[in-house]
């Protein structure tokens, strides 16, 4: 049977008229390859989580815009950016809190200004090339800027430790390595034997489904817990570090994570187990200022009550809270790893120094 870890979480598809996904949705169970050809298969796919995690998201949506343009009518440059920023708008409403969406469709609106020269120089056939070219070097660096998360991520445990995750920060979320997962599996590679707990996460239990499967498939030592015994590894001591992912870094270090981030966090701190946030660039989001301004998304009640059951396990009529990720405050925050290195507190002068 072929290793998860061999496909590819996002890419184009030969003929580059399709982006070729994982349905994550399928996924310990099934591995099944879908193509997604339209704006609205897109768009489903990234509502639907059959793609997700933010830096995957990002990849897909950069890709997304490309072979949606890529056989545009348009004659003028005005016409092209009209089409362009209707596509745009519409996946950019796929999904509100990963910041990679709206990052990576905005870099190929930046990419489009450049190549025409704001307009003044409309060669539809170069712009299409030139757009397929910055899609598949979002991808690229992708890869990059995880292994460098990954290295600098590997100088905060040692051989041996024990290490907490929380909903899918792996390579399921991004191209390889992952983000929270790179340094495991650098580690990993080096025969660090680390031990790694991952938190079931409900409702969508991306980590008992995906971080379990993609780690326990790499030959990892992995345990699934249920979200309510993180308190219980950490006081026995078997935590030594926890390392998750991010949708979003506020510019004050806050950072919306997973819904239960901010609990596992909350629970480290009471016992002492550093808490890393494994973030690259593209997630810091300077235009927000505090956690307090970011959009959580709220999803459907059926995902709490019935999805992932036999049958309906709560009560008919019952009043259903479902945010998809919670703000774990800057002061929770042991470090936020990126690929240029590792910020501390005070986390709004560190990102500050990092892009001015
Ligand atoms: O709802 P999801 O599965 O897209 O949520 C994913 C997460 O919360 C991840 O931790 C986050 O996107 C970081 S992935 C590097």
């Amino acid at each position: 049977m072929a290793n998860i870890l061999d496909f590819e979480t996002v890419a184009l598809a030969d003929d580059k008229d399709a982006i070729v996904i994982i349905d994550q949705t399928l996924l310990p169970g099934e591995t099944k390859l879908i193509e997604l050809r339209t704006a609205k298969e897109i768009w489903d796919a990234i509502y639907l989580l059959q793609v997700r995690g933010a830096p995957a998201i990002g990849v897909t949506a950069g890709f997304g815009i490309y072979i949606l343009m890529k056989h545009t009518k348009a004659e003028t440059f005005d016409e092209f950016m009209t089409e362009f920023k209707e596509k745009k708008d519409y996946l950019d409403s796929s999904r509100p809190t990963a910041v990679n969406l709206s990052w990576a469709l905005n870099r190929m609106e930046q990419l489009v200004l450049k190549v025409t020269d704001n307009g003044r120089n409309y060669n539809r056939q170069e712009l299409i090339t030139a757009m397929k070219n910055e899609s598949e070097a979002i991808k690229a660096e992708d890869i990059e800027v995880c292994r460098r998360i990954g290295e600098y991520g590997l100088t905060l445990v040692k051989e041996g430790d024990g290490i907490l995750t929380h909903c899918n920060a792996g390579k399921l979320c991004a191209c390889k390595y992952g983000t929270a997962t790179a340094p495991i599996y650098l580690g990993h590679e080096k025969g660090y034997n680390f031990r790694v707990f991952c938190d079931e996460t409900r409702p969508l239990l991306q980590g008992a489904r995906l971080t379990a499967y993609e780690l326990h498939s790499a030959g990892i030592d992995t345990t699934v817990i249920c979200d309510n015994m993180s308190a219980s590894v950490m006081q026995k001591g078997w935590v030594d570090a926890v390392f998750v992912g991010c949708d979003r870094v506020a510019a004050n270090g806050d950072v919306a994570n997973k819904i239960g981030t901010s609990v596992v966090a909350t629970v480290a701190a009471r016992y002492g187990v550093p808490f890393y946030v494994c973030a690259p660039t593209s997630t810091i989001d300077i235009n927000t200022l505090t956690g307090a301004d970011i959009n959580i998304e709220q999803r459907e009640p059926m995902e709490v009550t019935e999805m992932w059951y036999e049958k309906r396990m709560a009560p008919e009529g019952v009043k259903v809270y479902n945010p998809a990720f919670d703000v774990t405050d800057n002061s929770l925050i042991a470090g936020i790893v990126t690929e240029y290195g590792i910020l501390r507190a005070p986390y709004d002068k560190a990102i500050k120094e990092l892009f001015y």
